[in-house]
C-alpha cells in the first residue's frame, strides 16, 4: 500500500511483549518475559519504577495493590519489602492454557528488578537470539532524573549503552510519556533510541513532528484507529511508528495496512501467528 511504501525502513513489522506476555502469565514477572521469548516476541517491554533505596523494579502502576499480595507505592517501598510480595498470585491461572509459574512465590513471580530482566535480556543474545527490551520511565518528572540516572547506570554495567555495530539495531530503547525524560537520556547517550508515547495527539504535533529528544512515535492504538493518517504523516516527518496495545485481530491488522514498525502487544503469540511467523 502507499503507506507501506512510505515506511522509513522495510522490516518485517516487530511484535514486542507488553509487560511480558501479559495476558498468560502474571505481567512484568520473570514468568511472563520466559513466556514472551519462548513465544518469539521480537522485543520485551517493561515499566521501571524507583523503590524508596533506589533500585528500579519492572511494576507499572504507583502502588502495588493490584498485582501483589501487599500494599503501598512502590516508592514508599524498599527492595526487600517488594521481595517478600507476591506478584504471581492475583492473576487467574484457571485462564491461562498451561500455566507454568508455580503459586507459590518464587523467582518466577517476586518482584523483577530491572538488573534481573536486563541479566535475561544478555543472556538471551549470547545465545543468538538478538531480543530487543523496551524500558518505559515511569513518573520520571517526580524523580527529576534520577529514573534516568539510575537506568543509564545499569545499562552501562552490562555494555549495553555502546553504539550498536554499524546495520544492527540498538538492543535497548527508552520509552515515556515525558519528553522531558527521553531528552535527558538522549543528552547523556545521543545514539540510544527513544520513543515518545501518546495517549493523544498534541496540536503541535499533528504533522507528524515529534518532541526534541524523542526519535520514534508511540502512538496509542486508540490514535491509530481513529487518526489512521496520522502514521503517514509521522512517515513522512521520518519516523518510525511503535503501536500500543495492539492485542485484537483487527487492530492488528490496520497496524499491518498502515505499515507500522512495531506492535506492542499483551499477546506476542497470538499476533506472531497472525503475521504469518509461528
Ligand atoms: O508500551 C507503551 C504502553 O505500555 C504505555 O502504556 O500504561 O501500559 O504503560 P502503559
Ligand atoms: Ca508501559
Amino acid at each position: 500500500t502507499q503507506a507501506r511504501q512510505q515506511r522509513p525502513e522495510q522490516h518485517p513489522i516487530q511484535v514486542i511483549a507488553h509487560r511480558g506476555a501479559s495476558d498468560d502469565a502474571p505481567e512484568h514477572t520473570l514468568a511472563a518475559y520466559r513466556k514472551a521469548i519462548e513465544d518469539g516476541a521480537d522485543a520485551l517491554e517493561c515499566d521501571v519504577r524507583l523503590t524508596a533505596d533506589g533500585h528500579l523494579v519492572c511494576v507499572h502502576d504507583r502502588r502495588v495493590n493490584r498485582t501483589s499480595n501487599g500494599r503501598g507505592a512502590v516508592s514508599a517501598l524498599e527492595l526487600n519489602a517488594l521481595a517478600a510480595l507476591d506478584f504471581g498470585s492475583w492473576k487467574d491461572r484457571d485462564e491461562t492454557e498451561s500455566p507454568d509459574w508455580d503459586p507459590v512465590p518464587g523467582e518466577l513471580t517476586s518482584v523483577l528488578t530491572l538488573e534481573r530482566l536486563l541479566e535475561l535480556l544478555v543472556e538471551t543474545r549470547a545465545g543468538g537470539r538478538p531480543l530487543q527490551l523496551a524500558i518505559e520511565t515511569k513518573h520520571p518528572t517526580r524523580w527529576a532524573g534520577q529514573v534516568e540516572e539510575r537506568l543509564l547506570h545499569l545499562l552501562k554495567r552490562f555494555e549495553l549503552d555502546a553504539p550498536p555495530p554499524a546495520g544492527s539495531p540498538s538492543p535497548v530503547r527508552v520509552m515515556s510519556f515525558s519528553a522531558r525524560s527521553l531528552h535527558r537520556v538522549r543528552d547523556a547517550v545521543p545514539h540510544l533510541p527513544t520513543v515518545y508515547l501518546m495517549q493523544f495527539v498534541s496540536p503541535r504535533l499533528r504533522d507528524g513532528r515529534l518532541p526534541a529528544g524523542a526519535r520514534i512515535a508511540g502512538p496509542g492504538m486508540r490514535i491509530v484507529r481513529s487518526h489512521p493518517g496520522y502514521i503517514e504523516r509521522l512517515h513522512r516527518a521520518g519516523h518510525r511508528a511503535h503501536v500500543w496495545t495492539v492485542n485484537e485481530p483487527e487492530d492488528v491488522e490496520l497496524c499491518v495496512r498502515l505499515g507500522v514498525e512495531a506492535i506492542i502487544t499483551n499477546r506476542p503469540k497470538q499476533v506472531l501467528a497472525q503475521l504469518g511467523r509461528s
